[in-house]
């Protein structure tokens, strides 16, 4: 008897981030995408920013996956992906505009979950609630949320009574009987906060929602069987990870963390395809760390280092236009992400924005409280709070580095840095971002 699907080794990527988001990722899984069919988000929603530059043209993307921007490849929406209607549409018209095909190549998973306007307003409300509250030294328990309604959305799925996946849109008579449950506890809970808008119209909201659901009904499938029965075809299935491990809702730095499974945890639950058919991971990574929203971040540079990075690597949110807080690269964070993901290999982004300073620090171990050090990584916030970070020095360099064609081009003091961060880290380096371009990524492994 011949197994025919037995062979795991199916030529699978999964692309993740191993800080706080905002690694180039957009950029890495363009460029992977000419090797793959199928490219597939797996968590999040509208609170990622993926930016793609082709030519003299920018892409910002939010839920639709990069590999849109070719032609002839297949994107999928996983299950695991919280959906804005409204936002997936603008996208995918802003797309059409610029002359991307958008049609039968982008495939939505029935049971995603919508996020509908509630979420939001309750997202902003609890924010905007919080941040007028403090709780004790830290401040107040705010997260500085994108407010694009990811958190109530997901935890509407994790209650499931009270949730809206994208199957229910198109079943008009059955949305408007669960919404008007929904809506009726929602104004209750929205005034809770303080809100003081007036009760949710069910049935409007109903209609609305309807609507969007005809319209998306083309690109409606079910996405588990469908990304299976692309493997059997041979396809080759890029996983697109949105936001990051450290925000990661089990493994990132709770409470400060978005609330899916950013790693590639999330890619099994979020997809159904198993991690055994993933052979390759590459973690992203800058060269430097960034975060944006509220939570620890032991490498932060709060000085005229850290206005420098911001400046030169254009450190302000695709999604929400905030400028991120900047810092020295923490390979201690770096490599805790590689061991939760699994990575077998980095792509390095952004190194060309370290161009221009005398010296460059890693941080490659912390020292806590009470004088020891540790290589380990905390992924808890109150814990995290408390450590100071230990650095190496590097040499800098001040030659552009943005025309190199290979890793034995760039100049010594930046060879010096990748081959640390390699020795460190355990991993070879892939890729090397050293510019916005498509053209600008070096492949070094
Ligand atoms: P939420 O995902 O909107 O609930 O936000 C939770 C936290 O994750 C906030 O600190 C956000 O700034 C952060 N966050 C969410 N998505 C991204 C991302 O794609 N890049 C960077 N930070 C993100």
């Amino acid at each position: 008897m011949s197994f025919p699907h037995s062979n795991r080794d199916t030529g699978n990527t999964a692309v993740v981030g191993l800080q706080w988001g905002d690694e180039g990722k957009g950029k890495i899984v363009d460029v992977l995408t000419a090797g793959h069919d199928v490219i597939v988000r797996y968590n999040g929603g509208a609170n990622a920013g993926h930016t793609v530059v082709v030519g003299s043209e920018r892409y910002a993307l939010h839920l639709i996956p990069s590999g849109i921007l070719y032609p002839d490849k297949t994107c999928v929406i996983g299950n695991g992906v919280v959906v804005d209607p409204e936002k997936l549409l603008e996208e995918a018209e802003g797309l059409r505009a610029r002359g991307v095909a958008v049609g039968g190549n982008l495939r939505l998973s029935d049971r995603a979950h919508v996020v509908l306007p509630y979420h939001k307003e309750q997202d902003a409300a609890l924010e905007d609630y919080l941040a007028t509250k403090t709780a004790g030294d830290r401040g107040t328990l705010a997260i500085g949320t994108t407010r694009r309604g990811i958190g109530p959305a997901y935890a509407d799925k994790v209650q499931r009574s009270t949730a809206i996946r994208i199957g229910d849109l198109l079943d008009r008579n059955y949305l408007r009987e669960r919404l008007r449950v929904i809506c009726r506890l929602r104004t209750a809970e929205l005034q809770a906060l303080g809100v003081s808008a007036a009760p949710l119209d069910a049935d409007a909201l109903a209609e609305r929602f309807a609507d969007l659901g005809d319209r998306l009904r083309p690109h409606v499938v079910d996405s588990v069987y469908f990304l299976h029965d692309c493997q059997k075809e041979g396809r080759r299935i890029l996983f697109e990870g949105a936001n990051a491990c450290l925000l990661d809702i089990d493994h990132g730095t709770y409470p400060y963390v978005t609330s899916s499974n950013c790693s590639t945890a999330g890619i099994h639950s979020g997809t159904g395809v198993p991690g055994t058919n993933i052979a390759r991971v590459l973690g992203i990574m800058k060269a430097y760390s960034t975060r944006v929203g509220a939570g620890p971040f032991p490498t932060e540079l709060n000085n005229e280092l850290g206005a420098r990075i911001r400046e030169r690597g254009r450190e302000f949110g695709t999604t929400t236009g905030r400028p991120r807080r900047c810092g020295w690269l923490d390979l201690v964070a770096v490599k805790y992400s590689a061991m939760v993901c699994g990575a077998t290999g980095i792509a390095c982004t952004l190194f060309d924005v370290l161009t221009g300073f005398d010296e460059l620090r890693i941080c490659t171990a912390y020292r806590l409280a009470d004088g020891t050090t540790t290589g380990r990584f905390i992924p808890d916030a109150k814990r995290l709070e408390g450590v100071t970070p230990v650095y190496e020095t590097l040499t800098g360099w001040s030659e552009t580095i943005r025309d190199a064609s290979d890793r034995a081009a760039l100049p010594a003091a930046a060879r010096d840095y990748l081959d640390r961060i390699e020795a460190i880290v355990g991993l070879p380096i892939e890729m090397v971002g050293v510019g916005p371009e498509r053209s600008q990524t070096l492949v070094t492994a």
